[in-house]
């Protein structure tokens, strides 16, 4: 049942080969896939052979097996988990009904939208990240890269089946346009501002991983909810693989963080210029790339107030994080949340209907599980004995979609006058300056075993192996 059919030249368990067309159209979209994973993958990758991580079925056992393969040969394929036998909804308008096999004619362009959106984000950000494997600090973190690649390509291919088995005609042509919408491209952006943002450097990438890939997380729960439930079972696989995402996030800017604070002992400094000059990352720099790609990626929740979100959640389309775990009534009719507003150069709190804040309600979730990391990554530098803090910048910091957008607030929840936001914007987000440093120490360190000056060694190596294994080989 939840074994994977290597046999077919789409792996798959979910018995594609009793459906020929689905089959046959998805074969024809397999060559425009692997043509844009050639375009807009990794660069320099055809040759290499890397220790990935292929499911071979979606049981504990099955879905993490290793070896060196070429990327270009990944068994990219369509996974779900195992249903559930009588599920039923259970949010929503549609509470107690059971859940769909099929997508419900009035859902149907909701659904589609939902599913497009989700779909943009899995290419965009292999496009974002195609340069990266040139600066490798090393080989290690190159192979980490590369595994977060093929995922997130596979990522593609399960919104892709969806939308081909139950979108029709208009299911195949979203599919086309996945591959056709490239990220930052001027007439043909990705869907969502973020994932049109470049991913420059190293410490951008573990932030964007940390953050953002955290995003992912997020959405994904919400709609492993759905009453669609194809779509809750292969949103439930995807999220066994985004884990590690966000592993490679954490524990990259963790060993960043290490190296500067060692290189600090060692030089009894916290002198900028004197840590720059011995090549690491300073903390102050850290932190506002934390606030940058922390306050990007909050505005990916969308507006604080929404009558989508709650078209979304009374159809039974997308639930909440861990909707099953919570003790109301789930449906939310006459509930109220607090969501935040500027009034006469305030910020303010305002009662809105539950409903309409929906995407508040995942926003705050998210903020609460991203501050965990920051904790750890603080008691990094606490245990080195260096008295400075990171910190999540205030909810309202830095926004760009919502009700605070027009707004100029501080990192610490302050408004600001456009005046005083030019002045000091520099103190809280990276400067060119930052930028042009951090992109300074990106050169390509690939011998087994070895690390960038900037960034200390993991402590453990993938798969039990040692971490001056032979992650990746060149050819
Ligand atoms: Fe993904
Ligand atoms: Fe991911």
């Amino acid at each position: 049942m939840s074994g994977i059919n290597y046999s077919e030249k789409i792996p798959n368990n979910v018995n594609l080969s009793e459906d020929r067309t689905l089959q046959r159209a998805l074969e024809q979209w397999q060559p425009n896939f692997i043509n844009w994973w050639d375009d807009m993958g990794p660069e320099g990758s055809t040759d290499m052979d890397v220790y990935l991580r292929t499911a071979v079925s979606v049981d504990p056992q099955g879905w993490a097996q290793f070896g060196h393969v070429k990327m270009r040969d990944y068994r990219w394929g369509v996974f779900m988990n195992p249903g559930e036998q009588d599920r039923k909804i259970h949010f929503g308008d549609h509470i107690g009904e059971k859940a769909w096999q099929d997508v419900p004619g009035e859902h149907r362009a909701n659904l589609r939208r939902i599913i497009v959106t989700q779909g943009d984000t899995e290419p965009a950000s292999v496009e974002q990240q195609r340069h990266l494997g040139l600066t490798a600090p090393s080989m290690y973190d190159l192979r980490n890269l590369f595994q977060i690649n093929v995922e997130e390509g596979r990522h593609l291919w399960a919104m892709v089946y969806l939308l081909h088995k139950y979108f029709g005609k208009d299911g195949r042509e979203e599919a086309d346009a996945l591959l056709q919408r490239n990220s930052g491209n001027e007439d043909n952006p990705r869907i969502l501002q973020a994932f049109n943002e470049k991913t420059p450097d190293w410490l951008s990438f573990f932030m964007f991983t940390y953050f953002t890939d955290r995003d992912g997380k997020f959405q994904l729960c919400a709609l492993a909810e759905s009453a669609f439930d194809p779509l809750a079972r292969t949103t439930k696989f995807m999220l066994t693989e985004e884990a590690h995402h966000m592993f490679v996030g954490e524990s990259g800017v963790s060993r960043t963080i290490q190296r500067t604070v060692d290189v600090m002992n060692e030089l009894k400094t916290d002198d900028v210029g004197k840590l720059r000059a011995a090549g690491v990352i300073d903390l102050p720099t850290i932190q506002r790339y934390i606030n940058f790609h922390f306050s990007v990626t909050i505005d990916l929740f969308g507006a604080d107030e929404s009558s989508n979100a709650a078209t979304f959640y009374s159809s039974g389309l997308k639930g909440r994080y861990e909707e099953g775990k919570r003790g109301d009534d789930h449906i939310l009719k006459g509930n109220s949340y607090k969501i935040l507003s500027v009034e006469d150069g305030k910020l303010i709190e305002k009662e809105v209907p539950m409903l309409n804040a929906l995407n508040e309600v995942l926003r705050d979730d998210y903020i609460t599980d991203s501050k965990g990391g920051i904790d750890r990554w603080n008691r990094v530098i606490a245990k080195a004995g260096i008295p400075f803090t990171l910190k999540a910048p205030h909810k309202a910091f830095h926004r760009n979609i919502g009700s605070l957008s027009g707004s100029k607030i501080t990192p610490d929840g302050q408004v600001v006058t456009d005046e005083q936001w030019m002045a000091q914007v520099g103190e809280w987000l990276p400067t060119n300056e930052d930028r042009a440093y951090v992109a300074s120490l990106m050169g390509r360190v690939v011998e087994p075993g070895k690390f960038a000056n900037w960034i200390a060694p993991p402590v453990m190596g993938i798969n039990r192996q040692p971490v001056d294994f032979d992650y990746v080989r060149f050819n």
